[in-house]
Protein backbone atom coordinates (compact mmCIF):
# COMPACT_ATOMS: atom_id res chain seq x y z
CA UNK A 1 0.00 0.00 0.00
CA UNK A 2 1.31 3.72 -0.90
CA UNK A 3 0.83 6.96 1.23
CA UNK A 4 1.04 7.21 4.58
CA UNK A 5 0.19 3.63 6.56
CA UNK A 6 -2.72 2.59 8.29
CA UNK A 7 -1.20 2.55 12.19
CA UNK A 8 -3.68 -0.30 13.22
CA UNK A 9 -3.04 -3.67 13.66
CA UNK A 10 -4.08 -6.70 15.87
CA UNK A 11 -2.25 -7.59 18.74
CA UNK A 12 -3.39 -10.76 20.55
CA UNK A 13 -6.84 -10.44 18.93
CA UNK A 14 -7.50 -7.11 19.57
CA UNK A 15 -6.68 -3.76 17.49
CA UNK A 16 -4.05 -1.93 18.38
CA UNK A 17 -2.84 1.70 17.97
CA UNK A 18 0.63 2.21 18.42
CA UNK A 19 0.71 -1.00 20.28
CA UNK A 20 -2.17 0.59 22.31
CA UNK A 21 -5.33 -1.87 22.80
CA UNK A 22 -8.42 0.27 21.53
CA UNK A 23 -10.52 -1.20 23.63
CA UNK A 24 -8.85 0.06 26.94
CA UNK A 25 -9.36 3.32 25.66
CA UNK A 26 -12.96 3.16 24.65
CA UNK A 27 -13.17 2.01 28.30
CA UNK A 28 -11.20 4.94 29.37
CA UNK A 29 -12.78 7.95 27.21
CA UNK A 30 -16.17 6.50 26.37
CA UNK A 31 -17.72 6.55 22.34
CA UNK A 32 -17.89 7.97 20.44
CA UNK A 33 -13.99 9.13 20.56
CA UNK A 34 -10.95 10.28 18.22
CA UNK A 35 -8.18 8.72 18.66
CA UNK A 36 -5.29 10.35 16.46
CA UNK A 37 -1.55 8.51 16.23
CA UNK A 38 0.95 10.98 16.95
CA UNK A 39 3.53 8.55 15.50
CA UNK A 40 1.43 8.05 12.18
CA UNK A 41 1.49 11.65 11.59
CA UNK A 42 4.84 12.22 12.32
CA UNK A 43 5.92 9.56 9.79
CA UNK A 44 3.59 10.93 7.43
CA UNK A 45 5.50 14.90 7.88
CA UNK A 46 8.45 12.64 7.36
CA UNK A 47 7.75 10.99 4.21
CA UNK A 48 6.43 14.10 2.65
CA UNK A 49 9.41 16.16 3.27
CA UNK A 50 11.87 13.49 1.84
CA UNK A 51 9.56 13.34 -1.00
CA UNK A 52 10.30 17.03 -1.56
CA UNK A 53 13.91 16.34 -1.57
CA UNK A 54 16.33 19.12 -1.55
CA UNK A 55 14.33 21.95 -3.25
CA UNK A 56 13.39 25.15 -1.54
CA UNK A 57 10.29 24.20 -0.21
CA UNK A 58 8.00 25.03 2.85
CA UNK A 59 5.00 23.12 4.04
CA UNK A 60 2.19 24.67 5.26
CA UNK A 61 0.07 22.21 6.82
CA UNK A 62 -3.90 22.99 6.07
CA UNK A 63 -5.12 23.07 9.24
CA UNK A 64 -8.67 22.86 8.58
CA UNK A 65 -7.97 18.87 8.34
CA UNK A 66 -7.55 18.76 11.67
CA UNK A 67 -6.91 21.98 14.00
CA UNK A 68 -6.30 20.34 17.54
CA UNK A 69 -3.83 22.47 18.96
CA UNK A 70 -2.02 19.58 20.45
CA UNK A 71 -2.04 18.14 16.70
CA UNK A 72 -0.69 21.29 15.58
CA UNK A 73 2.08 21.35 17.77
CA UNK A 74 3.44 18.64 16.23
CA UNK A 75 3.65 19.89 12.99
CA UNK A 76 5.08 23.27 14.95
CA UNK A 77 7.88 20.93 15.66
CA UNK A 78 9.05 19.49 12.76
CA UNK A 79 9.16 23.37 11.38
CA UNK A 80 5.57 23.33 9.12
CA UNK A 81 3.65 26.36 8.64
CA UNK A 82 0.25 26.36 8.50
CA UNK A 83 -2.26 27.21 5.62
CA UNK A 84 -5.32 29.75 7.12
CA UNK A 85 -8.25 29.80 6.01
CA UNK A 86 -10.25 32.67 8.70
CA UNK A 87 -8.98 34.39 11.69
CA UNK A 88 -10.23 31.32 14.05
CA UNK A 89 -7.45 29.08 12.54
CA UNK A 90 -4.98 32.05 12.45
CA UNK A 91 -5.99 32.33 16.33
CA UNK A 92 -5.18 28.56 16.77
CA UNK A 93 -1.89 28.27 14.30
CA UNK A 94 -0.58 31.42 16.60
CA UNK A 95 -1.76 29.90 20.19
CA UNK A 96 0.15 26.27 19.09
CA UNK A 97 3.69 28.40 18.77
CA UNK A 98 3.40 28.44 14.81
CA UNK A 99 5.42 31.74 13.81
CA UNK A 100 3.59 33.74 11.78
CA UNK A 101 5.75 33.82 9.03
CA UNK A 102 5.31 31.01 8.37
CA UNK A 103 1.38 30.87 7.55
CA UNK A 104 -0.23 31.33 4.66
CA UNK A 105 -3.72 32.79 4.47
CA UNK A 106 -6.13 31.10 1.68
CA UNK A 107 -9.96 31.66 0.95
CA UNK A 108 -12.54 33.00 -1.40
CA UNK A 109 -14.32 35.47 1.59
CA UNK A 110 -11.74 36.93 3.54
CA UNK A 111 -13.38 39.71 6.56
CA UNK A 112 -11.74 43.32 6.57
CA UNK A 113 -11.22 42.39 10.36
CA UNK A 114 -9.86 38.77 9.39
CA UNK A 115 -7.36 40.85 7.35
CA UNK A 116 -6.52 43.13 10.26
CA UNK A 117 -5.37 39.78 11.82
CA UNK A 118 -3.15 38.58 9.87
CA UNK A 119 -1.49 41.65 8.79
CA UNK A 120 -0.69 42.70 12.63
CA UNK A 121 0.27 38.80 13.44
CA UNK A 122 2.55 39.35 9.84
CA UNK A 123 1.89 36.53 7.96
CA UNK A 124 3.96 35.05 4.67
CA UNK A 125 1.65 35.32 2.50
CA UNK A 126 -2.08 36.31 1.35
CA UNK A 127 -3.27 33.67 -1.04
CA UNK A 128 -5.77 36.47 -2.68
CA UNK A 129 -8.81 34.69 -5.10
CA UNK A 130 -10.43 38.05 -6.71
CA UNK A 131 -9.40 41.49 -7.86
CA UNK A 132 -11.73 42.66 -5.07
CA UNK A 133 -10.60 41.24 -2.60
CA UNK A 134 -7.02 42.87 -3.46
CA UNK A 135 -8.00 45.72 -3.06
CA UNK A 136 -10.01 45.97 0.09
CA UNK A 137 -6.49 44.65 1.22
CA UNK A 138 -4.52 47.33 -0.32
CA UNK A 139 -7.30 49.61 1.04
CA UNK A 140 -6.52 48.38 5.01
CA UNK A 141 -2.95 47.94 4.79
CA UNK A 142 -2.54 51.60 3.92
CA UNK A 143 -4.97 52.23 6.39
CA UNK A 144 -2.73 50.37 8.77
CA UNK A 145 0.54 51.60 7.26
CA UNK A 146 1.75 48.33 6.77
CA UNK A 147 2.42 46.20 3.40
CA UNK A 148 0.44 42.87 2.50
CA UNK A 149 2.52 40.09 0.93
CA UNK A 150 0.55 38.52 -2.01
CA UNK A 151 0.71 35.49 -3.59
CA UNK A 152 -2.64 35.20 -6.63
CA UNK A 153 -4.27 32.38 -7.03
CA UNK A 154 -4.64 31.37 -10.13
CA UNK A 155 -7.91 29.18 -11.28
CA UNK A 156 -5.92 27.23 -13.99
CA UNK A 157 -9.48 25.05 -14.55
CA UNK A 158 -7.74 21.88 -14.70
CA UNK A 159 -10.49 18.94 -14.21
CA UNK A 160 -8.64 17.39 -10.88
CA UNK A 161 -10.94 14.16 -11.08
CA UNK A 162 -12.40 14.36 -7.63
CA UNK A 163 -16.04 14.88 -5.98
CA UNK A 164 -17.50 17.79 -7.09
CA UNK A 165 -17.56 19.00 -3.80
CA UNK A 166 -13.85 18.85 -3.34
CA UNK A 167 -12.74 20.04 -7.02
CA UNK A 168 -11.95 23.59 -6.39
CA UNK A 169 -9.88 24.46 -10.04
CA UNK A 170 -12.17 24.07 -13.27
CA UNK A 171 -13.14 27.59 -13.99
CA UNK A 172 -16.95 27.23 -12.84
CA UNK A 173 -15.60 26.91 -9.30
CA UNK A 174 -15.42 29.69 -6.84
CA UNK A 175 -11.88 29.62 -6.28
CA UNK A 176 -8.88 31.51 -7.78
CA UNK A 177 -8.87 33.88 -10.32
CA UNK A 178 -9.00 33.14 -14.42
CA UNK A 179 -5.35 32.36 -15.45
CA UNK A 180 -5.83 33.89 -18.69
CA UNK A 181 -6.91 37.66 -16.15
CA UNK A 182 -3.83 37.14 -14.17
CA UNK A 183 -1.15 38.65 -16.53
CA UNK A 184 -3.36 42.06 -16.55
CA UNK A 185 -4.36 41.68 -12.74
CA UNK A 186 -0.57 41.10 -12.07
CA UNK A 187 0.19 44.71 -13.87
CA UNK A 188 -2.15 46.74 -12.19
CA UNK A 189 -1.36 45.28 -8.76
CA UNK A 190 2.28 46.98 -9.69
CA UNK A 191 0.28 50.70 -9.22
CA UNK A 192 -1.62 49.47 -5.94
CA UNK A 193 -0.39 50.88 -2.95
CA UNK A 194 -0.39 49.01 0.26
CA UNK A 195 0.66 45.46 -1.44
CA UNK A 196 3.24 43.75 -2.84
CA UNK A 197 3.20 40.84 -5.65
CA UNK A 198 5.35 38.01 -3.70
CA UNK A 199 3.99 34.63 -5.32
CA UNK A 200 1.22 32.57 -7.55
CA UNK A 201 -0.60 29.74 -6.48
CA UNK A 202 -2.97 27.11 -7.53
CA UNK A 203 -5.40 24.46 -5.29
CA UNK A 204 -7.37 22.27 -7.74
CA UNK A 205 -8.99 19.81 -5.43
CA UNK A 206 -8.69 17.28 -2.43
CA UNK A 207 -8.68 13.51 -2.61
CA UNK A 208 -6.89 13.38 -5.78
CA UNK A 209 -5.46 10.15 -6.39
CA UNK A 210 -4.02 10.70 -10.11
CA UNK A 211 -1.07 12.99 -11.19
CA UNK A 212 -2.06 14.00 -14.43
CA UNK A 213 -4.29 17.23 -12.84
CA UNK A 214 -1.22 18.76 -10.62
CA UNK A 215 1.12 17.80 -13.80
CA UNK A 216 -1.55 20.30 -15.80
CA UNK A 217 -2.10 22.96 -13.17
CA UNK A 218 1.85 22.91 -12.75
CA UNK A 219 2.48 23.22 -16.60
CA UNK A 220 0.23 26.15 -17.00
CA UNK A 221 1.90 28.22 -13.57
CA UNK A 222 5.46 27.49 -15.08
CA UNK A 223 4.11 29.51 -18.52
CA UNK A 224 2.54 32.41 -16.22
CA UNK A 225 5.68 32.33 -14.40
CA UNK A 226 7.75 32.92 -17.03
CA UNK A 227 5.99 36.13 -18.26
CA UNK A 228 5.48 37.58 -14.37
CA UNK A 229 8.70 37.42 -13.44
CA UNK A 230 9.08 40.18 -16.54
CA UNK A 231 6.69 42.42 -14.53
CA UNK A 232 7.79 41.73 -11.07
CA UNK A 233 10.05 39.36 -9.10
CA UNK A 234 8.31 36.34 -7.42
CA UNK A 235 9.75 34.03 -4.62
CA UNK A 236 7.12 31.85 -4.14
CA UNK A 237 4.69 29.32 -5.85
CA UNK A 238 2.13 27.75 -3.80
CA UNK A 239 1.19 24.25 -5.23
CA UNK A 240 -2.16 23.93 -2.74
CA UNK A 241 -2.73 20.42 -1.69
CA UNK A 242 -4.89 17.69 -2.87
CA UNK A 243 -2.83 14.39 -2.29
CA UNK A 244 -5.16 11.57 -1.96
CA UNK A 245 -4.90 8.94 0.24
CA UNK A 246 -6.10 5.56 0.37
CA UNK A 247 -9.33 5.28 2.52
CA UNK A 248 -9.02 1.37 1.58
CA UNK A 249 -10.07 1.07 -2.07
CA UNK A 250 -7.44 3.85 -3.53
CA UNK A 251 -3.90 3.42 -4.48
CA UNK A 252 -2.81 6.69 -4.24
CA UNK A 253 0.54 8.35 -5.44
CA UNK A 254 3.57 8.33 -3.02
CA UNK A 255 4.51 11.51 -1.59
CA UNK A 256 7.86 11.70 -3.82
CA UNK A 257 5.92 10.18 -6.89
CA UNK A 258 3.81 13.72 -6.50
CA UNK A 259 6.39 16.31 -5.55
CA UNK A 260 8.51 15.38 -8.27
CA UNK A 261 5.51 15.68 -10.55
CA UNK A 262 5.07 19.31 -9.62
CA UNK A 263 8.51 20.05 -8.82
CA UNK A 264 9.99 19.29 -12.64
CA UNK A 265 7.36 21.56 -14.12
CA UNK A 266 8.54 24.26 -11.91
CA UNK A 267 12.64 24.80 -12.39
CA UNK A 268 12.75 27.97 -10.61
CA UNK A 269 15.71 26.80 -8.29
CA UNK A 270 15.67 30.43 -6.51
CA UNK A 271 11.80 30.21 -5.68
CA UNK A 272 10.33 28.97 -2.40
CA UNK A 273 7.41 26.04 -3.32
CA UNK A 274 4.92 26.42 -0.72
CA UNK A 275 2.94 22.59 -0.45
CA UNK A 276 -0.23 22.83 1.73
CA UNK A 277 -1.01 19.01 2.63
CA UNK A 278 -3.84 18.46 5.01
CA UNK A 279 -5.41 14.74 4.40
CA UNK A 280 -2.52 13.16 3.23
CA UNK A 281 -0.59 14.29 6.99
CA UNK A 282 -3.33 13.12 9.33
CA UNK A 283 -5.77 11.08 7.27
CA UNK A 284 -4.83 7.64 8.39
CA UNK A 285 -3.28 8.64 11.57
CA UNK A 286 -6.89 8.70 13.05
CA UNK A 287 -9.70 6.37 14.15
CA UNK A 288 -13.29 7.04 15.34
CA UNK A 289 -14.28 4.93 18.13
CA UNK A 290 -17.65 3.62 17.94
CA UNK A 291 -20.03 1.12 20.16
CA UNK A 292 -22.70 -0.98 18.62
CA UNK A 293 -25.98 -0.11 20.00
CA UNK A 294 -28.82 -2.24 18.25
CA UNK A 295 -29.22 -4.14 15.68
CA UNK A 296 -32.60 -4.62 13.49
CA UNK A 297 -33.78 -5.89 10.31
CA UNK A 298 -36.74 -3.89 8.80
CA UNK A 299 -38.35 -6.16 6.05
CA UNK A 300 -35.47 -7.54 4.46
CA UNK A 301 -32.68 -4.67 5.48
CA UNK A 302 -30.29 -4.99 8.55
CA UNK A 303 -29.06 -2.17 9.96
CA UNK A 304 -26.29 -2.01 12.46
CA UNK A 305 -27.24 0.89 15.19
CA UNK A 306 -23.99 2.61 16.44
CA UNK A 307 -23.26 5.56 18.66
CA UNK A 308 -21.54 7.67 16.37
CA UNK A 309 -23.99 10.03 13.99
CA UNK A 310 -23.43 12.39 11.28
CA UNK A 311 -23.02 14.58 13.82
CA UNK A 312 -19.05 13.53 14.44
CA UNK A 313 -18.49 12.30 10.78
CA UNK A 314 -20.36 13.66 8.57
CA UNK A 315 -17.92 12.39 5.45
CA UNK A 316 -20.14 9.70 4.48
CA UNK A 317 -23.57 11.25 3.94
CA UNK A 318 -21.60 14.63 2.65
CA UNK A 319 -19.70 13.35 -0.03
CA UNK A 320 -20.92 9.40 0.11
CA UNK A 321 -17.17 8.87 0.86
CA UNK A 322 -16.40 5.64 2.37
CA UNK A 323 -14.56 4.51 5.62
CA UNK A 324 -13.10 1.16 6.79
CA UNK A 325 -14.56 -0.67 10.01
CA UNK A 326 -11.96 -2.33 12.02
CA UNK A 327 -13.63 -4.16 14.77
CA UNK A 328 -11.37 -3.74 18.27
CA UNK A 329 -12.15 -7.57 18.47
CA UNK A 330 -10.02 -9.79 15.54
CA UNK A 331 -12.79 -12.64 15.70
CA UNK A 332 -15.60 -10.43 14.79
CA UNK A 333 -13.67 -10.31 11.11
CA UNK A 334 -15.18 -14.22 10.65
CA UNK A 335 -18.24 -13.49 9.71
CA UNK A 336 -19.75 -11.29 7.25
CA UNK A 337 -23.31 -9.92 6.32
CA UNK A 338 -24.44 -7.20 4.74
CA UNK A 339 -25.86 -4.55 6.19
CA UNK A 340 -25.83 -0.65 6.88
CA UNK A 341 -24.14 0.90 9.54
CA UNK A 342 -26.04 4.07 10.99
CA UNK A 343 -26.01 6.38 13.89
CA UNK A 344 -28.60 7.12 16.40
CA UNK A 345 -29.25 10.75 14.45
CA UNK A 346 -33.34 11.02 13.07
CA UNK A 347 -31.95 11.94 9.62
CA UNK A 348 -31.91 9.04 6.81
CA UNK A 349 -28.74 10.37 5.66
CA UNK A 350 -27.30 9.73 9.00
CA UNK A 351 -24.84 6.49 7.92
CA UNK A 352 -22.01 5.54 8.19
CA UNK A 353 -22.31 2.62 5.34
CA UNK A 354 -24.71 1.56 3.06
CA UNK A 355 -25.24 -1.71 1.84
CA UNK A 356 -22.36 -2.74 2.64
CA UNK A 357 -20.37 -5.99 3.44
CA UNK A 358 -19.23 -5.86 7.13
CA UNK A 359 -18.67 -7.54 10.02
CA UNK A 360 -21.20 -9.10 11.88
CA UNK A 361 -21.20 -6.63 14.80
CA UNK A 362 -23.11 -7.49 18.02
CA UNK A 363 -24.86 -4.85 20.56
CA UNK A 364 -22.07 -3.73 22.98
CA UNK A 365 -19.26 -4.40 19.91
CA UNK A 366 -16.92 -1.82 19.37
CA UNK A 367 -15.34 -0.34 16.24
CA UNK A 368 -12.84 1.80 14.98
CA UNK A 369 -14.02 3.50 11.84
CA UNK A 370 -10.86 4.14 9.66
CA UNK A 371 -9.06 6.84 7.89
CA UNK A 372 -10.79 9.30 10.61
CA UNK A 373 -7.83 12.08 11.24
CA UNK A 374 -8.67 14.53 8.56
CA UNK A 375 -12.06 16.33 7.88
CA UNK A 376 -13.84 14.69 10.41
CA UNK A 377 -13.55 16.13 14.15
CA UNK A 378 -13.86 19.50 12.21
CA UNK A 379 -16.65 18.92 10.76
CA UNK A 380 -18.41 17.48 13.37
CA UNK A 381 -21.73 19.29 14.82
CA UNK A 382 -24.08 19.44 17.52
CA UNK A 383 -27.00 18.05 15.95
CA UNK A 384 -29.78 16.73 17.99
CA UNK A 385 -28.07 18.23 20.49
CA UNK A 386 -25.21 16.08 20.82
CA UNK A 387 -22.44 16.78 22.43
CA UNK A 388 -18.99 16.22 20.38
CA UNK A 389 -16.60 13.22 20.87
CA UNK A 390 -13.43 13.56 22.78
CA UNK A 391 -9.86 13.60 20.90
CA UNK A 392 -7.15 11.52 22.45
CA UNK A 393 -3.66 12.07 20.57
CA UNK A 394 -1.31 8.71 21.43
CA UNK A 395 2.12 10.28 21.54
CA UNK A 396 5.24 9.51 23.70
CA UNK A 397 3.70 5.88 24.32
CA UNK A 398 0.97 7.36 26.36
CA UNK A 399 -2.74 8.60 25.18
CA UNK A 400 -3.52 12.40 26.74
CA UNK A 401 -6.92 13.73 26.42
CA UNK A 402 -5.85 16.61 24.25
CA UNK A 403 -10.09 17.58 23.84
CA UNK A 404 -12.85 16.45 26.12
CA UNK A 405 -15.51 15.36 25.71
CA UNK A 406 -18.53 18.17 25.60
CA UNK A 407 -20.96 17.76 28.45
CA UNK A 408 -24.97 18.77 28.33
CA UNK A 409 -23.41 21.83 30.03
CA UNK A 410 -21.88 22.94 27.37
CA UNK A 411 -24.60 22.30 24.93
CA UNK A 412 -26.33 25.42 26.15
CA UNK A 413 -23.43 27.70 27.72
CA UNK A 414 -23.15 30.33 24.92
CA UNK A 415 -27.14 30.80 24.58
CA UNK A 416 -28.05 33.96 26.05
CA UNK A 417 -31.51 33.62 28.31
CA UNK A 418 -34.10 36.05 27.79
CA UNK A 419 -34.63 37.80 31.09
CA UNK A 420 -38.24 37.22 31.88
N1 LIG B 1 -5.12 24.32 0.27
C1 LIG B 1 -6.33 24.84 0.01
C2 LIG B 1 -6.43 26.19 -0.49
C3 LIG B 1 -7.49 24.06 0.25
O1 LIG B 1 -8.69 24.57 -0.02
C4 LIG B 1 -7.37 22.74 0.77
C5 LIG B 1 -8.54 21.91 1.03
C6 LIG B 1 -6.06 22.26 1.03
C7 LIG B 1 -4.97 23.07 0.77
C8 LIG B 1 -5.81 20.90 1.59
O2 LIG B 1 -6.22 19.90 0.73
P1 LIG B 1 -5.88 18.37 1.10
O3 LIG B 1 -4.39 18.21 1.05
O4 LIG B 1 -6.40 18.09 2.46
O5 LIG B 1 -6.59 17.60 0.07
N2 LIG B 1 -13.99 18.23 3.67
C9 LIG B 1 -13.52 17.56 2.49
C10 LIG B 1 -12.22 18.13 1.99
C11 LIG B 1 -12.26 19.61 1.72
C12 LIG B 1 -10.93 20.17 1.26
C13 LIG B 1 -10.98 21.66 1.17
N3 LIG B 1 -9.75 22.30 0.83
C14 LIG B 1 -13.45 16.06 2.78
O6 LIG B 1 -13.81 15.64 3.88
O7 LIG B 1 -13.05 15.29 1.90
Amino acid sequence: MRGPQTPLSYENGRLCMQAMPLDELAREFGTPAYIYSGDAIEAAIDSFRRGIGNRKALICYAMKANSNLEVLRLFRARDCGMDIVSGGELYRALRAGVPAHRIVFSGVGKTEAEMVEALQAGILLFCCESEAELRTLSRIACDLGTTAPISLRVNPDVDANTHPYISTGLKDNKFGIPHNRIFDLFREMQLMPGIITKGVGFHIGSQLLDLEGFRSAARIMRNLVEELVALAPLEYIDVGGGLGINYGRENPPDAGDYAHTILSELPFEDMTIVFEPGRYMVGNAGVLLTRVLYNKVNQSKRFIICDAGMNDLIRPALYQAYHDFWPLAEMRLERLVRADLVGPVCESGDFLARDRELCDFQPGDLLAVASAGAYSSVMASNYNARPRPPEVLLSEGRARLVRRRETYADLIHLEVPSRD
